[in-house]
């Protein structure tokens, strides 16, 4: 089932999705950081952590929004990452934040999206996405795009929100998702429904080994998958096979 943010709009998901991010995006960091209650910050730096073998690597970060985890690569491995986005407002706030923090050098932006990149084939040494893939229109084009423009032997990073399975922890999160979030996100963004969204879109979102499953379709080879906080979120790590 494809969850949509607005449901009386008759707009596909992708313009729906890239007017949700350019509403919000002034308030996106502060909300993404409350709201997650700084943890967010660290499953980021769980994500980076993945890559630190690869010698210089060049990095592509898919749905980069406000840059968040482009900045992390860059502080951990001193690597150069291109971000692309389909929020041009996201992709903003990014730009000040890479302007302010003189990082012209290392970190590029640039409005693309994930179902058809404008790179060559077999360019990236790692390609990253953070809380992206559940927003893509098309699951299997985007991930095949990002696996087409991976080197042989690159690696894959996803960090997305995965669905707790155990008492209480599940109930918890569930009435946190469905009630707290929504109506804080809302009252501080002014968009109610991008943050009825989020908790929809999650519970829609295949995790854990049907994710995994979408990862070989799209011609990926799975190597691990990491919980994050009791499994609120998952980080996938796969490799693009060398043949
Ligand atoms: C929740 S934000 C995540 C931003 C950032 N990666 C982070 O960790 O904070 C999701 C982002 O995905 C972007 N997005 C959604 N579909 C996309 C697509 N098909 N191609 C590129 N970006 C996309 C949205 O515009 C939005 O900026």
């Amino acid at each position: 089932m494809t969850v949509k943010p607005y449901k009386a709009s008759g707009d596909s998901k992708k313009q729906q999705v890239a007017g949700m991010f350019n509403k919000i995006a002034p308030k996106y960091d502060f909300l993404n950081h409350l709201l997650s209650l700084g943890i967010d910050k660290m499953w980021r730096k769980n994500a980076i952590s993945l890559l630190k073998n690869i010698h210089q690597p060049l990095i592509l970060d898919v749905a980069t929004g406000t840059g968040d985890l482009a900045f992390e690569a860059h502080k951990r491995l001193g690597c150069k990452v291109v971000g692309v986005d389909i929020s041009s407002e996201m992709l903003k706030v990014a730009t000040e934040k890479i302007n302010h923090r003189k990082l012209s050098p290392f970190i590029s932006v640039q409005e693309a999206d994930s179902e058809s990149l404008p790179f060559e084939d077999n360019v990236f040494d790692a390609v990253m996405v953070a809380f992206g893939v559940r927003n893509f229109e098309n699951l299997g084009k985007g991930l095949t795009d990002m696996a087409r423009v991976l080197k042989p032997g690159g690696k894959m990073v996803v960090l997305e929100f995965s669905k707790p399975n155990r008492f209480p922890i599940k109930q918890l999160y569930l009435f946190y998702f469905k009630r707290i979030l929504p109506f804080l996100g809302g009252v501080i963004s002014k968009d109610r429904d991008a943050y009825t969204y989020l908790p929809e879109s999650v519970l829609n979102f295949p995790d854990g080994e049907k994710f995994d499953a979408e990862l070989i379709q799209a011609g990926m080879r799975p190597i691990k998958r990491f919980k994050q906080t009791l499994g609120i979120a998952t980080i996938y790590f796969a490799e693009k096979p060398i043949q």
